[in-house]
């Protein structure tokens, strides 16, 4: 059905959603389209028998930055897979879901839900998510288009960025996703340059004529403040219904300030979303039975883990005593570990108790203490200090949850809350042998206890198998195989956002292309723990570069061998780095990664293929990519900062050509 089968009244009603969560189908004359959050599992809301609103329970899965930290692109389509099986068992057919908004503030709220700081991470994480939830039959909604970066003032507030910026960074993640197709999009609040993200009509251009996205993009939830300029600009839906919007759009139309043309371009976008839904709904089934969609949930957490400190006090011995303490170690509810707003998600299963899981796989005695001196309230904190001072080992779960990194609002601060500082300093005093496991959603300035600590965990928002994952871990079960997909910096003040993001108004982007590791790395700032960065309980050695060039192409293989320890899985990184450029370029840039199982002893061999968009910049000179001949340094290595082979290749017209190997 098209556009010029409804009546104007139809059409207008069409493109401003039927309420919350459903768009029109005129009593079954079109078909209707449920959608529902959100990115780390559904979010369904339904109404009970007293009339009021809940969330239904589904499978909480690690949060989408745990999955970044994975770097693993079958993890992510996994996700995808087992999320579409929990929306077609409440019959959703589209997930308000992948965030893909490049993090440049660790103090975002909404950094959980989001993937990386780097673009290419986030967008190819993205694509696969994406395609694993549309491959069973659910629709995507790839959010929030664009530049949306900060919770504060959000409704209002415009991110001031510059073109090539736009292009290299923050507009990437959803060119790589688009991709995958996703059948809609979700404008966000803010503005960008001084137009809301819902009126902008160059930002609906790029995305449709460049991107390839033949989907339909939906507003945020409250994000239209004029429906009409909105539509003009190729906004297709609103969501929610308003009925104030929809009346005003009528009397534009009225009043001739829309035009038919325009009206029918928005009308049949919501008529196409509708028909594949439609589609979908004929043929999908649920696969995964539910006890299978937990174990992914497992499996992204024991992948997206990071070990990010070890001297040596893991994995947990058989026998040893442990004393585990803090709040986290069992969430009394999904709000624990997790971020709060519209991804927050009710768990479906039991709540986790590590230090019972604990006891259970070490066989010796596990006591457990709350022990947060919270607000200066004592609890149960000698019986902690005892336990610390009597057991071989002390794991402290620390964390932030969703009282601190929500949607609708940004963090304080980088670091965690005063009394868990206290407690993890007192506690390591008594004992030095400490773990810290850190439920934590983004970056946390760990500098006023890293020091005194054996070992530090990062579990994130691990969703709620993520306590077995995180035992696994502490007991070797699992090697862990996590890396950061985003800079931990020493403190907040290092971040070139901490002097742009204070102004109701404008968030000025004024490191540009500098974000994350691509700032720290070129003005030599030491970091926490850098991009790409995790141990693992085995170790690995690169060696044996080699560059095959022919034409306008590279081969860049490589051996990576597990020279110590279990099998394990290892990430591998490929960076690019210019020589001599005549336009600032970050001293590195992510070009590919692979994460794969070694055996011990054995040695993996790994090749990426490399073209000349791989050495590309944005030009506004010529409004489009070009790669400039030139030298250009291959790197290789375990995290952006653990370089192990590095090769020198030319480009000259249009061609690469192998120079040497460098170290
Ligand atoms: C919220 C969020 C968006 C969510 C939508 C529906 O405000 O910004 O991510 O999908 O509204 O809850």
């Amino acid at each position: 059905m098209t556009a010029k089968e409804l009546s104007v009244e139809e059409k207008l009603r069409l493109i401003c959603g039927q309420d919350s969560w459903h768009t029109v189908d005129f009593d079954g004359k079109i078909p209707g389209v449920c959608m529902s959050d959100g990115p780390v599992g559904l979010r369904k809301v339904a109404v009970n028998e007293k009339g009021e609103w809940y969330d239904q329970p589904s499978v909480a899965y690690p949060a989408l930055h745990v999955l970044a930290n994975s770097w693993s692109r079958e993890c992510a389509r996994e996700m995808g897979e087992a999320l579409a099986d929990d929306c077609k068992e409440k019959n959703v057919d589209i997930l308000l879901a992948p965030g893909v908004n490049v993090k440049r503030n660790p103090l975002n709220g909404r950094n959980f839900e989001y993937l990386s700081e780097d673009p290419l991470l986030a967008g190819t994480l993205a694509y696969e998510y994406i395609d694993g939830l549309q491959s069973k039959g659910v629709g995507a909604c790839l959010k929030h288009y664009y530049v949306n970066n900060l919770e504060y003032n959000r409704l209002d507030q415009s991110s001031e960025v510059d073109e090539r910026t736009l292009r290299e960074i923050y507009l990437k993640s959803f060119e790589l996703a688009c991709e995958a197709k996703p059948i809609s999009a979700m404008c966000a609040y803010n503005r960008i340059n001084g137009v809301f993200a819902s009126e902008n009509e160059k930002g609906f251009r790029i995305l449709r004529e460049e991107f390839g996205f033949d989907g339909a993009v939906i507003s945020d939830w409250g994000a239209v403040h004029d429906r009409t300029a909105c539509a003009k600009a190729g906004l297709d839906l609103e969501m929610p219904y308003s009925e104030g919007n929809y009346n005003k759009l009528v009397a534009d139309y009225k009043a001739g300030k829309i035009a038919d043309e325009e009206v029918d371009a928005c009308a049949d976008r919501v008529l196409k979303l509708a028909e594949r839904c439609e589609e979908m709904r004929r043929t999908r089934k649920v696969e995964r039975t539910v006890e299978e969609r937990f174990a992914v949930a497992r499996k992204i957490a024991e992948e997206g883990i990071v070990l990010l400190k070890n001297d040596g006090i893991l994995p947990l011995e058989k026998g040893q005593s442990i004393a585990v303490s803090g709040d986290f170690a069992a969430p009394g509810d999904s709000a624990k570990i997790a971020g709060g707003g519209s991804a927050l998600v009710q768990w479906r299963g039991e709540r986790f108790d590590l230090a019972k899981i604990l006891g259970e796989k070490l066989g010796g005695e596990v006591r457990y203490a709350r022990a947060f001196w919270e607000r200066g309230l004592i609890c149960d904190a000698r019986k902690a200090m005892t336990d610390a001072a009597e057991c071989d080992v002390n794991v402290i779960c620390a964390g932030t949850g969703a009282g601190i990194e929500t949607e609708g609002r940004d963090r304080e601060d980088m670091r965690l809350p005063k009394w868990e500082e206290e407690s993890i300093r007192r506690l390591a005093e008594i004992n030095p042998n400490t773990v810290v496991v850190l439920f934590a959603g983004s970056a946390v300035d760990v500098s006023a206890w890293e020091d005194c600590v054996a070992g530090i965990v990062l579990a994130g928002f691990c969703g709620e198998r993520g306590g077995e994952a995180v035992t696994e871990i502490l007991t070797g079960e699992v090697n862990p195989s996590g890396k950061l997909s985003e800079t931990f910096p020493c403190c907040f003040e290092d971040v070139p956002a901490s002097s742009t993001d204070n102004d109701p108004c404008v968030a000025r982007y004024e490191e540009g292309i500098d974000v994350g590791y691509r700032y720290y790395d070129t003005y030599g700032f030491e970091v926490a723990y850098p991009f790409g960065f995790g141990l693992s309980y085995s170790e690995f050695a690169y060696s044996g570069l080699k560059v095959k060039t022919s034409g306008d192409k590279a081969e860049v293989s490589f051996s990576v061998k597990n020279v110590a320890g279990p099998a394990g899985k290892e990430v591998s990184q490929l960076y690019i780095r210019p020589i001599a450029s005549y336009v600032h370029r970050p001293e590195k840039e992510l070009k590919g990664f692979v994460k794969q199982e070694i055996a011990p002893g054995k040695t993996a061999k790994v090749k990426f293929a490399l073209t000349l968009k791989d050495f590309a910049y944005y030009s506004t000179a010529v409004d489009g990519w070009r790669t400039d001949d030139g030298l250009y340094e291959i790197l290789v290595g375990a995290s952006s900062r653990d370089i192990w082979l590095q090769a020198l290749v030319k480009i000259e017209g249009g061609k690469i050509s192998f120079v040497k190997e460098t170290d």
